[in-house]
């Protein structure tokens, strides 16, 4: 079986090629990256000696090196996207060329190429910020900011391509993930990493924002079901187990790293920040998914792995060494 994986140097598409390379032994994964800002070279370079991982470096908005990469593949996994809520506030344009026409060219060569599978991720915040209960596969769109909104347009451009041309798509819509190779902009490598370097911890409005957190690793085994066994043109939610306001997330990882309270400081909030988001995964768990990690655990071994991985992060943050780095190893 050869699978296109597009973002695959990124943190849940990285994420999922180790855990696919792990599990099918006999398939062939070419990974589709860019390699914007978001990605990181390190973060790839650990596959390279593996024979069934072969990278192409290319962008989804170029139709003409899509359409190279996709002759030939059995499967797409569309990872590939502007992901960064913030980003999409302070420059929208790169959201709609990637999120929105980015899509539409994998989903264009996919259907002349004959693909067998073509598995979009989307995510929890089409539905929108929700009061209460959860949201279900059927619930209407509701996106709030451009980044939202460039990914439930792509969720209607790749579901018309089911619904139109008959190509076998499924969907995927996860809740927030965490876990190794997230990039340090994102609220929680964010607060570990400057927690690590005793630095002020950016809580926004009044912390009380609700997140669906899921450990990535659950998400990647829910991606290999629905690649596997999803119905074609079906949408299936990913979430976790746990809600959390960010205040009490915030507060386990000063906690974990024993920092001094004081580091979280209340600053402006996001325009239109979402309040909370909440997935019911029933749709999924009946084809067999069940997130193997709590909470506590997963949120332990995360800052684990940015503590022992100072080095992968630093480079994302234009770093050399860090004060942590130094007090740690020593001067260089
Ligand atoms: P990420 O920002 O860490 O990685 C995105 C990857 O896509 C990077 O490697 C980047 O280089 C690549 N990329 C960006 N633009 C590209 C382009 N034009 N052509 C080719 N490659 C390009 O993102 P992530 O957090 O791993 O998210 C992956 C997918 O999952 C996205 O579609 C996102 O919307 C979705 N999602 C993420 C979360 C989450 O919590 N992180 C939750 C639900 C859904
Ligand atoms: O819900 C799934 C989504 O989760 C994905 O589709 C997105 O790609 C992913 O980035 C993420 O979006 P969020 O906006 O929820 O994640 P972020 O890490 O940016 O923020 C999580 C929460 O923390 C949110 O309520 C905003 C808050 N926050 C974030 C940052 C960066 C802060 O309080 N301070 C910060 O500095």
């Amino acid at each position: 079986m050869k699978v296109l994986i597009t973002g695959g140097a990124g943190f849940i598409g990285s994420n999922f090629t180790e855990y696919m390379l792990k599990k099918y032994k006999n398939y062939r994964l070419t990974v589709f990256d860019a390699m914007t800002y978001a990605s990181n070279p390190e973060t790839i370079n650990k596959f390279r000696k593996n024979k069934n991982f072969k990278f192409i470096k290319g962008d989804i908005c170029d139709f003409k090196a899509v359409m190279n990469a996709v002759k030939g593949q059995d499967m797409i996994v569309h990872f590939a996207a502007e992901s960064h809520v913030d980003r999409s506030i302070s420059g929208p344009e790169a959201f709609i060329e990637t999120n929105v026409k980015g899509t539409f060219n994998m989903l264009e060569a996919a259907r002349l190429c004959g693909v067998k599978k073509f598995l979009h991720i989307s995510t929890d915040e089409v539905y929108g910020s929700i009061k209460k209960g959860k949201s279900k596969e059927g619930d209407i769109l509701d996106p709030t900011s451009p980044y939202s909104s460039s990914k439930a347009s792509a969720d209607l451009i790749a579901l018309s391509y089911y619904k139109t041309f008959g190509l076998p798509v499924v969907i995927t819509r996860s809740s927030n993930n965490f876990g190794p190779y997230q990039h340090p902009e994102k609220f929680m490598p964010l607060f570990i990493t400057r927690a690590i370097e005793c630095e002020q911890l950016p809580l926004y409005g009044d912390g009380k924002n609700v997140r669906n957190w899921i450990y990535v690793e659950d998400n990647c085994s829910g991606l290999d079901i629905v690649l596997h066994k999803g119905k074609n043109g079906e949408i299936y939610n990913v979430g976790g187990d746990v809600e959390e306001p960010n205040i009490k997330v915030a507060k386990c990882i000063v906690d974990a790293l024993s920092r001094d309270m004081g580091l979280i400081k209340f600053v402006k909030d996001r325009l239109a920040h979402d309040r909370r988001y909440a997935l019911n995964s029933s749709k999924l768990k009946k084809l067999g998914w069940k997130p193997k990690y709590k909470f506590e655990a997963a949120i332990g071994l995360t800052i684990q792995w940015y503590a022992n991985n100072d080095k992968w992060w630093m480079g994302l943050k234009g770093k050399k060494f860090s004060k942590y780095y130094r007090s740690n190893y020593g001067k260089k």
